[in-house]
């Protein structure tokens, strides 16, 4: 077997176009029905050969990132490894585009990544049910990068069932430099939901989404865990508004925020809204993707 000198992965942010939530669970998690989507902006990770398992990133708030076994994408290769019965001999390299505690999954999806590129450089061929299975056992958003696409979330977020879906959604991301806290936004949530219903994505959405019908698609998508983000950090509800200014077909807070995402018409429509929200003031960093895009997956493989 040729050795392996590096392996390249990129991997997807992802936004939720429906996410609802049900009351909290004696396990501490909220069931949730949820549609995630994948979009073009993606974290790159190298992974290469190392005596000990090592962890770098660079990228946008790179330096905020802990680098010990904290870190999601370090427990990953711990886990694969020990599941594989290998050393976790490698150094992770890690490029940053999605931002950092956005609600954009980024911490996710590098650790659905880690898995991608360290079965590809230690040569594992786990399937496709291994991964996803070492995926659930790491997080709630870890199962749905290795799926990508337009999916169906259940559970905690890890019971992920692909959705065909017709045609492409153009987005605008109004970026936050400082995050919300996850587990801080589902209490608030139960704290302004005494009495939560079974979580359902609305059906008309998967229609219009599945018929290919955006602007329909658009107006139907819903966050629960918006008015919690909102309560926490109320510049959000300006951020939308001023998204709705600019001629958004619909803006929604991403996952349990802070980032907040916008459908735009076209691309060309994206970066003007992207150029509005700029001197709007209110928004710090906007960044345009489009979706859906396909999963994690090896980019490049060098050998020695
Ligand atoms: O699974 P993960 O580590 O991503 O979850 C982080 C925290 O978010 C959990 O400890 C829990 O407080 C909250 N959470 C939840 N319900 C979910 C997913 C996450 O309450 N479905």
């Amino acid at each position: 077997m040729a050795r392996i000198k590096s392996v390249e992965v990129k991997v997807p942010a992802k936004v939720n176009l429906a996410l609802k939530v049900g009351g909290i669970g004696a396990d501490g998690y909220h069931p949730i029905e949820t549609l995630f989507h994948a979009v073009g902006i993606y974290d790159t990770i190298v992974a290469t050969p190392s005596s000990v398992l090592g962890l770098e990133f660079s990228g946008e708030g790179a330096q905020s990132l802990p680098l010990n076994n904290s870190n999601l994408a370090w427990k990953a290769a711990e886990l694969i490894a020990e599941y594989a019965g290998v050393e976790p001999h490698v150094h992770l390299n890690i490029h940053k585009n999605i931002p950092i505690a956005g609600g954009m999954a980024g911490g996710s999806a590098d650790a659905a990544g880690t898995l991608v590129a360290c079965d590809a450089l230690w040569q594992l061929n786990l399937t496709r049910d291994e991964l996803m299975s070492l995926a659930a056992q790491l997080g709630s958003d870890i199962s749905f990068p290795l799926v990508g696409g337009t999916a169906i979330g259940r559970g905690r977020g890890e019971d992920v069932t692909s959705l065909l879906t017709r045609g492409e959604i153009h987005w605008v991301f109004a970026v936050s430099a400082e995050g919300l806290s996850t587990p801080k936004i589902y209490k608030v949530f139960d704290e302004m939901n005494p009495n939560p219903v079974e979580p359902k994505i609305p059906t008309d959405l998967i229609a219009a989404l599945t018929g290919g019908d955006i602007k329909t698609a658009a107006k139907m998508m819903v966050n629960d865990l918006q008015a919690p983000a909102i309560s926490q950090r109320p510049v959000l509800a300006r951020i939308l508004q001023a998204g709705d200014h600019a001629g958004a077909l619909h803006g929604i807070v991403s996952g349990s925020g802070p980032t907040c995402a916008f459908v735009a018409r076209s691309h060309a429509d994206a970066i003007n809204i992207a150029n509005e929200l700029q001197v709007s003031g209110v928004v710090e960093r906007t960044l345009i993707g489009a979706g859906p895009v396909k999963a994690a997956h090896v980019t490049e493989i060098t050998y020695f």
